[in-house]
C-alpha cells in the first residue's frame, strides 16, 4: 500500500449541479460538511442496512477478470476486506474524516490489497485514461453533484471491455415510496444523499439496455448496476 498519505487539493470550480440533478442539488462543500458529521457513527448507523448491496457488488467485481479495480466514494472503507486478494484497490473520496477510518481499517485488518487511499473528486480524478479494468461506486451516485460527471469519469478511467459498477438506492417509479421519496427530497443537503435520485438522470437509452440490473435486500430497496466499458 503505498502513498497512503497522499492527499490532493480538491477543485471545487467543478461544483455546479448537473443538468439532470434532482432537487436540491448537493454541491462539494456541503458533501465534506455532511460526511465530516457521518464519520464517526456512517458504520452503526449505514452498515447494516447498506451490507447486503455492497456484499453483492464485491462479489460482482471480484467475479470480473482484471486486477486493478478503482472504488470512488469509498468512504469509511466497508468494503475494503471483501475484495479478492487478487484484486488491487485504488480507493478516493473527498471527505478526509471518512478516509481516516478507511485508512485505520485497513491497518486494523492488515489488510495487503490496497494500494492507495487519496483525497480525490470523483467527478474529476486526475487519473490517466484507461488506468484501471473496473471502477465501483457503491451508495456514491446519488451523494456526488453531477452524476454524470461521475459515470463519465469512470468510463474513461476504465480500459475498454472493462466494466463499471454501482449499487445505489433509485427513485421508487411510484406509490408510497416515491412520495417518501419527493418529500424527503429538501433534506437532501442534511443528508448528504438524494433520496429522489432517478437512473435515467445517470444512464442513456443504451446504457439502461446494456446494464444488469439486480435488486438488492431489503425489499428491493438498493440496485446493483453492471455496465459494460464499451
Ligand atoms: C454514502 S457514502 C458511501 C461510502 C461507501 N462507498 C460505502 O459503501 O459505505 C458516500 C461517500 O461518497 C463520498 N463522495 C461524495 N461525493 C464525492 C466525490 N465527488 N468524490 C469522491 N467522493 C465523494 C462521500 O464523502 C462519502 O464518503
Amino acid at each position: 500500500m503505498d502513498d497512503m498519505r497522499n492527499s490532493k487539493k480538491i477543485d471545487y470550480s467543478n461544483s455546479k449541479p448537473a443538468r439532470h440533478a434532482p432537487h436540491s442539488a448537493l454541491d462539494n462543500a456541503s458533501i465534506i460538511s455532511a460526511y465530516k458529521r457521518w464519520a464517526g457513527v456512517y458504520d452503526r448507523v449505514f452498515g447494516g442496512v447498506s451490507g447486503p448491496g455492497r456484499r453483492r457488488a464485491v462479489e460482482a467485481v471480484n467475479a470480473l477478470p482484471g486486477k486493478r479495480v478503482l472504488e470512488v466514494g469509498v468512504g469509511t472503507g466497508l468494503a475494503l476486506p471483501h475484495y479478492a486478494q487478487s484484486k488491487c484497490i485504488t480507493g478516493i473520496d473527498l471527505s478526509p474524516e471518512m478516509l481516516a477510518k478507511a485508512r485505520a481499517r485497513v491497518t486494523e485488518h492488515g489488510i495487503t490489497n490496497v494500494d492507495a487511499l487519496l483525497e480525490l473528486n470523483a467527478e474529476e480524478t486526475g487519473f490517466d485514461s484507461r488506468s484501471f479494468d473496473i471502477a465501483v461506486a457503491m451508495f456514491v451516485a446519488s451523494v456526488v453533484p453531477n452524476p454524470d460527471r461521475l459515470i463519465s469519469e469512470m468510463r474513461r478511467v476504465v480500459k475498454p471491455g472493462g466494466w463499471l459498477l454501482m449499487v445505489n438506492h433509485f427513485q421508487a417509479e411510484k406509490g408510497a415510496r416515491l412520495l417518501a421519496e419527493r418529500a424527503l427530497a429538501p433534506a437532501s443537503r442534511k443528508l448528504g444523499w438524494h433520496p429522489d435520485f432517478a437512473m435515467e438522470s445517470i444512464l442513456s437509452e443504451e446504457d439502461l439496455r446494456t446494464a444488469t440490473r439486480t435488486p438488492i435486500p431489503p425489499f428491493g430497496l438498493f440496485t446493483l448496476v453492471q455496465l459494460p466499458n464499451d
